[in-house]
């Protein structure tokens, strides 16, 4: 068949790239409608099946999506159990547990903390700053005394299990991310509510035994969160750096506005890592994105990676493919 003739056939345009018309009409790179497939939805990075049961509660409520998202990413931060989000949070290599959290609403605002120590709901913290001050980020003491301030407790975030760990870390000091760990990680939530917004939320104390000041993909808008209401949202998991290098949730939000299902804009924003970095079979990284009609999608490097969807159908794990 020739090329022109198939192309028509196909839908497909020409480079890949989608007609106007195509856009306008709603239909992706192959010529399929986009339909709603039904809202309110909500998704969340890895197995965090209590977290997308508290999102969901209030999105089945007619609850907004940046309450479900809060409520989601608080359920996550108050579990000692994770130690790779708030309470409980591995430390970095002072043995100080310091988080970073942000949250995006419809409308385009948004707020984050970076390097905070000492309060556990980091992701209020965020909707805090977005809310009550005309800034988008604080950091460090900051943030800390701001949210001391707004009445929020100041505790040790430093768990007997996360020191004693760290105590054994000490001996070799050997900084080597692992990947998968504990099935979990940086938690990243997005929701589309009743009404049709969307919203998003990341939070995590960071790569374990870090460098102090280290700070990394998730308070960065862009990086670790991207929303944007005419398209979709996106939120990321995994080694920030790279992530950040590429503003990688941005990217996946941006391929979805040029037409590619969120399954294939987290696998081209995944792929972008693979190609710029010759040792990615070290590392992890993970994106999960949601459109404004309530298709999800996710994409890793290392199989192992899963996410939660909650919708009017029911509560799923899914396993996303993965490039390796
Ligand atoms: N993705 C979380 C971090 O790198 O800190």
């Amino acid at each position: 068949m020739k090329r022109r003739k198939f192309i028509k056939k196909s839908g497909l345009s020409v480079g890949g790239m989608l007609t106007f018309a195509q856009v306008k009409a709603n239909k992706d790179l192959f010529g399929t409608e986009k339909q709603s497939i039904g809202k309110p939805v909500c998704i969340a990075t890895w197995n965090v099946k209590d977290a997308t049961q508290a999102a969901w509660t209030v999105l089945k409520e007619s609850g907004s999506a940046l309450d479900a998202v809060e409520t989601g990413a608080k359920v996550e931060e108050a579990d000692v159990n994770n130690q790779t989000v708030g309470k409980g949070g591995r430390p970095d290599r002072e043995g100080n547990v310091t988080l970073d959290a942000s949250i995006m609403d419809h409308q385009g605002n948004c707020g984050s903390v970076v390097c905070m120590q000492n309060i556990t709901h980091a992701i209020s913290v965020a909707r805090k700053v977005m809310e009550d001050t005309p800034h988008v980020m604080l950091a460090g003491k900051g943030a800390e005394q701001f949210a001391i301030e707004q009445g929020f407790e100041a505790e040790n975030l430093l768990t007997p299990k996360s020191a004693e760990e760290y105590q054994k870390w000490l001996k070799t000091s050997n900084y080597e991310p692992v990947i998968n760990i504990e099935n979990h990680d940086t938690i990243g939530i997005l929701a589309l509510d009743a009404q049709g917004n969307l919203a998003g939320g990341c939070t995590t104390s960071g790569m374990a035994y870090k460098m102090a000041g280290r700070v990394g993909d998730s308070p960065i808008i862009g990086a670790g969160l991207f929303v944007d209401q005419k398209v979709g949202a996106a939120t990321a998991t995994g080694m920030g750096e790279e992530v950040v290098k590429t503003v990688g949730s941005f990217l996946v939000v941006e391929l979805m506005r040029q037409g590619h299902s969120p399954d294939k804009a987290c696998q081209i924003a995944v792929e972008r890592i693979v190609e710029n970095n010759p040792e990615y079979q070290k590392i992890q990284i993970g994106y999960i994105a949601l459109d404004k009609y309530g298709n999800s999608g996710a994409y890793c490097i290392h199989p192992g990676f899963n996410y939660r969807r909650f919708d009017t159908k029911g509560h799923e794990l899914i396993t996303p493919r993965s490039h390796l």
